[in-house]
């Protein structure tokens, strides 16, 4: 099957909340992370197939879904899942909010990496729940977790540890020997793990993989919560479908007492693209690793060429973590949408001299976005 990632697809005036923001503004849209592709051939296949049948009635989860998706654990991580463990529901930040409120009470608090994908530090924020920062900081030009900078401010109350793996916005894809610190830490401070990996099958560096927490050990799947979705990979939030893996039967059940009555099921036209993206999407996937790959390379070079203007290695993810600085704006995010670039602002992953780039989409949208940002910086007025 061809695959073309190239074709433009117009998203101006549809119901985009990406590109709806800047309606009717020269403002090229690269902030929420979701793509400017269409979704596999078989995704839209099974999609119009569905529609047709005409209705629409409540939908359960079928056993293909679950065997696909136990197949996709079995083949690419070695991991064993037993379809029991699995847990559907309409998305991820859900399952973020959820692990906070089932699995802490109102005197225990949780760890999240600083800086973060927003809804980490929401979801503890709006629970009224403490939650303490463990830094991601450079080290070898990768975005690390030090949980020895967090060690130090536990209170001992702490329940849940929650994790971002590829992390956004920073792109690391950790290895075996970081997890596994990870899981040490978690064991010694008598934690929950909850494990956010919807950009696992977005790995951009050759040679690296993706390694589920719950996959490193028996004690690892019974003290977590692993988060995955098909929905960054394929395209297809705005049908939110996510799959908790919740092997520990007794941390399941506070699960899914929790979301009783308050967390829907996931609509049937998810189920559908779900079970035909991960069951006929690989090739598509890898057609999009490519372009993806790409437009990374593009952006590393240009974004590293403007003074004041830095960029780290990216492992994983579509997303490009600018660190600004460096450079002599007070707000970055401001600068560069006045400038016709709309990123996403670092402020809302916690440091606000960082802008955060989405490159899934066109690009000769991309090359346009970077030239503006580049023109803008050359604007500036130079000082000493
Ligand atoms: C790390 C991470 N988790 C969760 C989400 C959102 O997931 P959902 O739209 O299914 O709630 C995103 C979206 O950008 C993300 O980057």
């Amino acid at each position: 099957m061809a695959l073309n990632f190239d074709p433009y697809v117009e998203r101006r005036h549809t119901d985009s909340d990406k590109w709806h923001k800047y309606e009717g503004k020269e403002i090229i849209p690269l902030w929420v992370a979701d793509s400017d592709f269409k979704s596999p051939p078989a995704v839209i296949d099974a999609l119009q197939k569905r529609v047709a049948h005409g209705v629409f009635g409540y939908g359960f989860p079928s056993p293909e879904l679950k065997d696909v998706f136990i197949q996709r654990m079995k083949q690419r991580y070695q991991w064993e899942v037993k379809p029991e463990w699995l847990v559907f529901l309409p998305g991820m930040v859900c399952g973020l909010n959820l692990s906070i409120r089932a699995l802490t009470t109102p005197e225990q608090g949780s760890i999240a990496p600083h800086p973060i994908y927003p809804p980490f530090m929401k979801s503890a924020r709006s629970a009224d729940r403490h939650q303490i920062s463990a830094p991601v900081k450079l080290q070898n030009k990768r975005w690390v977790l030090d949980l020895d900078a967090a060690e130090q401010q536990l209170s001992g109350t702490e329940r849940l540890l929650m994790l971002c793996n590829p992390h956004n916005p920073g792109g690391t894809v950790y290895r075996r020997s970081e997890l596994l610190t990870q899981l040490d830490f978690a064991q010694r401070h008598n934690l929950i793990v909850c494990s956010d990996e919807i950009h696992c099958d977005l790995i951009l560096e050759q040679g690296l993989e993706h390694i589920p927490f719950a996959s490193l050990s028996e004690d690892a799947a019974q003290r977590s919560i692993t988060l995955m979705a098909p929905s960054k990979t394929f395209n297809i939030a705005g049908l939110g479908a996510t799959i908790a893996v919740i092997p520990n039967a007794v941390l399941r059940n506070r699960f899914t007492e929790a979301r009783a009555g308050i967390i829907p099921s996931v609509d049937v036209l998810a189920y559908v693209a779900a079970t035909a993206a991960y069951r006929d999407g690989e090739a598509w996937l890898q057609g999009q690793l490519n372009y993806l790959r790409e437009n990374r390379d593009i952006v590393m070079e240009r974004i590293n060429a403007i003074a004041g203007l830095k960029l780290m290695p990216i492992e994983a993810t579509y997303l490009a973590w600018i660190d600004a600085s460096a450079l002599q704006v007070a707000n970055p995010h401001a600068f560069f949408e006045q400038a016709g670039v709309g990123l996403s602002p670092g402020s809302d992953f916690g440091n606000a001299q960082f802008v955060r780039l989405n490159f899934a989409c066109h690009r000769d949208l991309l090359e346009k976005a970077l030239t503006l940002m580049a023109k803008a910086v050359a604007n500036l007025p130079v000082t000493d």
